[in-house]
């Protein structure tokens, strides 16, 4: 079974229908007009998804620029782009990666109740199940100490060496998760700059460190790199090929590589081509949170992502989290113009989950060619950034609030901290500006409101002048999603969460959401580049910025 070719999203009856509703309707409608016309609104405009252990997983979508209509007409779009059907090839083993001839089986490293997934007429569970059964042992063994570095001393830091999927999952998950930190320090190195892997290793001891080499390829130079630098400064003072066995473990696909590298296969995780780099934190490369959190934990994490793969699977369009998220960032991109969506977790152990999506719907739908190699004339994956509330306040809100642009944002709060410090002042008021900012972004403030509060402290002239540097169109989208806390289990629901929204937008937008052609040319160009910065011969090769830039760094790295 493969992905059936699809007319140009802008051809389909379904976008004909969207686009002259937004024209009549659409584009003029009002967030805080919508409520006031319809006290059931935020009921039927929100989600309630009852998890079996963490308590409600709340998705509240009311405060949108959307009527039952438009939405409506948004899932229709959804279904006439067969969704279900591509839902289903996906889960299912298919090889929908098209450019790869691969499967996207990111979901059988969280299939939790074992039914058997086939890839090639092979079912690939048990490798799943062994690939997890092999990190639980070792986790165990390094976190009640039986494991020993080459002195007979206990691991206590961990440093994970990877890059892009191999690194900003696992860090962003062990952030996220610090509460049930089991005790070791987890350090992460993925960029080339030396200074990255330097400061590392300032921090952590040959005798009680264990390097993580994470590369799906083992062919990444900043990895290889980083890896080789760590290597060469253990055995510094090391002195013994035999202890790298003690102190290095890779997380894989290539088994040559990685014993060429140097590390025994019996400490190679492995895992299969099947699973994308920016989908692999469930896999093998999630041997850091393991480490980190505790293999229990690990598996709470892939609980929830299976909750909601089941959720996207089986619910129905106009009930499914991740279809109303994706057919919303649809409308705003294809129909506002809107050009980035920002993700705002109120939880500073979420820090760097803007920075993991990045990459997650950057990498994915970033593309302007069709599955079919047409270029599309629509826009496709929007720019995703964000930090934490209430760091982001007092920083880019402004522009969120008073700027040209059009930023949908999503809100993501837990109602209890792990952190209730100071009789949970912190919390509520954090809480508080989450709930403000939404309410501030929607409402907005009236010329008249600004002149009723000014009239009370100034003069008519001053007043005027004042007037419209303070008005608030309002009318700004945004989702709030709500959880009872940040568990592991809530945290892989919300990532699974996530990455359907990404998937059901490439499927509308006919692109491929699993390869990543566009970050190979700059790659190869580095390579190319890297020998001629090697002496102090001029350069002419390239084009005469490219030129100029080599030759003015070559004259002044000389000594
Ligand atoms: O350069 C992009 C990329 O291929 C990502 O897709 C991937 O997550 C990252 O590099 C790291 O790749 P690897 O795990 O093979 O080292």
């Amino acid at each position: 079974m493969v992905m059936e070719p699809k007319p140009m999203l802008d051809k389909e009856q379904e976008w004909f229908k969207l686009q002259s509703y937004f024209c009549k309707v659409g584009k003029t409608l009002n967030i805080a007009e919508l409520f006031a016309q319809d006290c059931g609104r935020f009921e039927a405009f929100s989600i309630k998804l009852k998890t079996p252990e963490d308590g409600d997983i709340l998705v509240d979508f009311s405060k949108n620029r959307i009527d039952r209509e438009g939405l409506d007409l948004l899932l229709d779009l959804a279904r006439c782009r067969k969704i279900e059907k591509a839902r289903e090839l996906m889960f299912n083993g298919c090889k929908i990666n098209s450019t790869e001839n691969r499967a996207v089986l990111h979901v059988a490293l969280r299939n939790r109740c074992g039914t058997p997934i086939k890839v090639d007429g092979k079912d690939v569970m048990p490798d799943v199940n062994g690939v997890l059964e092999h990190m639980k042992d070792f986790t165990c063994k390094v976190l009640s100490g039986e494991w020993k570095g080459y002195t007979e001393k206990k691991i206590t830091d961990v440093v994970n060496i990877g890059i892009g999927g191999s690194d900003l999952g696992p860090l962003m998950v062990t952030e996220a998760l610090k509460p049930y930190s089991q005790g070791l320090k987890m350090h992460f190195v993925s960029n080339i700059d030396g200074t990255h892997l330097a400061e590392v290793l300032k921090k952590v001891n040959p005798e009680t460190v264990l390097f993580i080499i994470a590369s799906k390829t083992f062919t990444t130079q900043e990895t290889c790199t980083n890896a080789k630098s760590a290597k060469d400064w253990f055995l510094n003072t090391a002195k013994s090929e035999e202890a790298v066995a003690k102190h290095f473990v890779a997380l894989s696909t290539n088994k040559e590589k990685v014993t060429e590298f140097g590390i025994n296969p019996d400490n190679m995780f492995g895992f299969w081509d099947w699973v994308g780099g920016r989908y692999s934190l469930w896999s093998a490369i999630g041997l850091s949170i393991c480490l980190s959190i505790g293999f229990d934990n690990f598996e709470k994490l892939l609980d929830g992502a299976f909750f909601m793969d089941n959720h996207f699977r089986s619910a129905p369009l106009e009930k499914n989290v991740p279809v109303i998220l994706a057919m919303l960032g649809v409308w705003y991109s294809n129909f506002f113009g809107a050009e980035t969506h920002a993700l705002l977790p109120y939880d500073q152990y979420l820090h760097r989950f803007a920075a993991y999506f990045q990459q997650g719907d950057m990498e994915s739908n970033g593309k302007y060619i069709t599955r079919g190699g047409k270029e599309v004339p629509y826009t496709t994956g929007p720019i995703v950034w964000g930090e934490p509330g209430t760091n982001g306040q007092h920083a880019f809100y402004q522009l969120i609030h008073q700027g040209t642009r059009l930023i949908p944002c999503d809100f993501i709060a837990p109602a209890v901290s792990h952190n209730p410090i100071s009789d949970g002042v912190h919390h509520k008021l954090l809480l508080a500006n989450f709930l403000a900012q939404t309410e501030a972004l929607m409402l907005g403030k009236t010329s008249a409101q600004v002149r009723n509060e000014l009239s009370k402290s100034m003069g008519p002239d001053e007043l005027e002048k004042l007037v419209p540097h303070k008005v608030f169109r309002g009318n700004k989208p945004t989702n709030s999603i709500v959880v009872k806390k940040i568990t592991p289990f809530i945290l892989g629901a919300l990532i699974a969460m996530y990455e359907m929204k990404i998937f059901v937008q490439g499927i509308v937008w006919d692109i491929n959401s699993f390869d990543q052609w566009g970050v190979e040319l700059g790659k190869a160009l580095a390579k190319a580049i890297e020998p001629e910065l090697q002496d102090d011969s001029p350069v002419t090769s390239h084009d005469s910025s490219t030129n100029g830039l080599i030759n003015f760094i070559k004259a002044n790295s000389r000594s």
